[in-house]
């Protein structure tokens, strides 16, 4: 694997392998891996004959007062763990190559999906993360693109952009992967302490309540939502940000669940956020 920071040399070896015919495959991350990531790796090298995945804890898409100067970092770490999954180029620009002074054109999704769930709760998230992933998909110019559907709402604004301004890429979705008790797996996990690690099963398990419910028959948003908001309020230590039932492509919220809908949470538990979704099955 080699290790790249300069757009230059990324643009040099991308440019030598789709000259010898490679589908080059990102997988656009912040670092601080888990078996999420890793599982997007996999895929793109599965998929793909070149694999890039971009390492950069992206500034713009952090409010303040969010956990961007706490963000785990750790390079030797991630590039050992990358390596690992045969991943061809790791690129980790500097924040200064990204945001060089003088940087003033932003993208923005408006007045579609990036509205509601996490972009009411974070203003301004969307707008660094598709400018970041912009940028990323103008430095590497893949073929294929990999998120996951962990973040539901980033994947739809990143479709959205692609489409929107004809970015020749494939945008491929990727299912969530768990702890063994359901826990989503997050970067931002290894903040919470054991009684916090204990409360954040919550999560999943109000995911589980309403799609218990809905298989029981219940057609009404509002009653599933309250008989999940009941599972996260039993726990004490965490503190609802916002739990929504919306349509899975506009991200618009529904009433009736006479067809399949996303389920999406956000808790705060002491100082950690958290995010959880799935899809819901009327069978
Ligand atoms: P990050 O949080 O590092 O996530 C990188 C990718 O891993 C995202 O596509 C995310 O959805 C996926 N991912 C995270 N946890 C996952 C899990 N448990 N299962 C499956 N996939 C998971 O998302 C970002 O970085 C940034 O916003 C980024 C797109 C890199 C732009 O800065």
């Amino acid at each position: 694997m080699e290790r790249i920071a300069g757009v230059a040399r990324l643009r040099e070896r991308v440019g030598q392998e789709k000259g010898r015919g490679a589908v080059v495959g990102v997988v656009p991350t912040m670092g601080a891996y888990h078996r999420g990531h890793l599982s997007l790796m996999r895929r793109a090298r599965r998929e793909c004959g070149l694999v890039v995945v971009t390492l950069f804890v992206n500034p713009t898409q952090f409010g303040a007062g969010e956990d961007f100067e706490r963000y785990p970092r750790d390079l030797e770490a991630d590039a050992g763990m990358a390596e690992r999954e045969g991943v061809d180029i790791l690129f980790h620009p500097a924040a200064e190559a990204v945001y060089p002074p003088g940087f003033s054109t932003w993208v923005a999704v408006e007045q579609g999906v990036e509205q509601g769930l996490e972009g009411a709760s974070r203003p301004g998230h969307f707008r660094g993360v598709a400018t970041v992933v912009a940028k990323l998909f103008q430095m590497v110019q893949p073929d294929r693109a990999y998120f996951g559907e962990k973040d539901y709402q980033q994947l739809q604004v990143i479709r959205r952009m692609a489409a929107d301004l004809d970015m020749p890429v494939q945008v491929v979705p990727c299912p969530i992967i768990r702890e063994p008790d359901g826990l989503a797996m997050s970067s931002r996990n290894r903040y919470l302490n054991p009684a916090e690690r204990e409360a954040a099963r919550s999560l999943f398990r109000c995911l589980q309540e309403a799609q218990r419910l809905v298989s029981a028959g219940e057609r009404a948003a509002a009653a599933v939502i309250r008989a999940a908001r009941a599972v996260l309020e039993a726990e004490p230590l965490v503190r609802p940000d916002y739990l929504e039932i919306v349509d899975p492509e506009t991200l618009v919220p529904v009433e009736l669940l006479d067809r399949p809908a996303q389920i999406a949470v956000a808790a705060r538990i002491g100082s950690t956020r958290l995010i959880d979704n799935t899809r819901l099955l009327p069978d």
